[in-house]
């Protein structure tokens, strides 16, 4: 586990995006061509709807769109970096940030892809906050976005149920440690011991350089549900209080959990565990978004921004667990900036 608590100087929220494509799709919609029910869905997971792009709609689009709105939000600043989130990235390679930061007319900036699942975002965040840390950077604009249907097998119900497409985006920009905004101690970790529990079996590597084909089905994201139910309540349980113990933070004193919108159940189950009381200090969107993987804290932090249910001073713990496996966790005390959605 890696603790990158600042010591240096900080790195603080300017302003956030976000950009879901026009489709929603219900579970009735998922229950008419699987076996299925709207009854199963919402009980087991408390997802109602999910957003689904267009034909034709890549993961750059979306990132291209949150990013545009996140850097107004920021004030129209420019940025020297940008880090993409992703578990589907417009193609194997290269990374898609580069082609993002081209399009939002970043010249010649750093620009790379992160892969860690539903825990993306944190993930580059730690990257972010190492650049500014370190000087590299004055201000990163940090994206997680996800064509997460198009990885789905169209005939898996487990998963059609769950994920979703979706963008976010922040611009991070160097700062006190002590003013509002700044990102707390940020602790990361994984376990490759159970990286079989969420993964896309073919395409990479191991299967092109093996003598026997994979079978066109492995081509498709597959997840163990029950045992990644299991490690991501302890695992996000664990960092959480890591998180909290390293800013000086009780429990009680946490106005506001974001955690990764992986399952209602599995939210409630850690809040439940850290002492966060159900309600308001609970951050929810998953019953309209579903599981956005790596666009789901962002999307949820601008969501509640712009309605209201995130205001300024809120103590704020953030958390999220995703394939390889990986976790992650921090603090910020929120800050007094807009969030825009399109
Ligand atoms: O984003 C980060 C990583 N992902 C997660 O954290 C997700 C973690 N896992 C989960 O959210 C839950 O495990 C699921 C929502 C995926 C599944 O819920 P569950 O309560 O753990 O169900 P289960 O996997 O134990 O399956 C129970 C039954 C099975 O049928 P049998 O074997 O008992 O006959 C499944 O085939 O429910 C069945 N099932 C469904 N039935 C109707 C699975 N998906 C569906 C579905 N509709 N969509």
């Amino acid at each position: 586990m890696t603790d990158t608590a600042s010591g240096r100087r900080a790195s603080v929220i300017a302003g956030l995006g976000a950009w879901l494509p026009p489709q929603q799709v219900t579970n009735d919609d998922l229950a008419a061509y699987l076996d299925t029910s709207d009854e199963w869905i919402r009980s087991r997971t408390g997802i109602s709807t999910r957003y689904r792009v267009d034909p034709g709609t890549s993961t750059g689009d979306l990132a291209v769109a949150a990013g545009e709105l996140a850097l107004k939000a920021a004030g129209g600043i420019g940025v020297d970096a940008v880090v993409l989130g992703t578990t589907t990235p417009d193609r194997l390679c290269p990374a898609t940030a580069p082609e993002v930061a081209s399009r939002l007319g970043l010249v010649d900036v750093p620009a790379f892809d992160i892969s860690a699942v539903c825990t993306s975002f944190l993930y580059g965040l730690g990257a972010s906050v190492g650049l500014i840390a370190a000087g590299m950077a004055e201000r990163v604009l940090l994206i997680g976005a996800e064509t997460f249907t198009s990885i789905l097998d169209p005939r898996d119900r487990t998963t059609a149920a769950i994920f979703g497409d979706g963008a976010a985006a922040v611009v991070l920009r160097a700062g006190d440690p002590q003013e509002p905004g700044a990102i707390g101690p940020l602790l990361l970790g994984s376990d490759g011991t159970q990286s079989d529990l969420i993964q896309i079996p073919a395409g990479g590597a191991r299967t092109r350089n093996s003598t026997v084909p994979p079978p066109p089905e492995d081509h498709f994201f597959r997840m163990n549900g029950s045992d990644t139910y299991r490690h991501a309540v302890e695992r996000t349980t664990a960092v959480a209080r890591t998180a909290l113990e390293r800013a000086g933070w009780l429990p009680e004193q946490v106005d506001r959990f974001a955690a990764h919108q992986a399952n209602a159940r599995i939210v409630n189950a850690v809040a439940d565990r850290l002492g966060i009381p159900a309600g308001e200090r609970r951050l929810a969107n998953i019953d309209r978004v579903g599981n956005t993987a790596a666009a789901s804290v962002p999307l949820l932090l601008a969501e509640s921004v712009a309605s209201g249910r995130l205001r300024p001073g809120d103590r704020t713990l953030i958390a999220a667990f995703g394939g390889g496996v990986t976790w992650g966790a921090t603090t910020v005390v929120w800050p007094d900036v807009p969030a825009l959605l399109g």
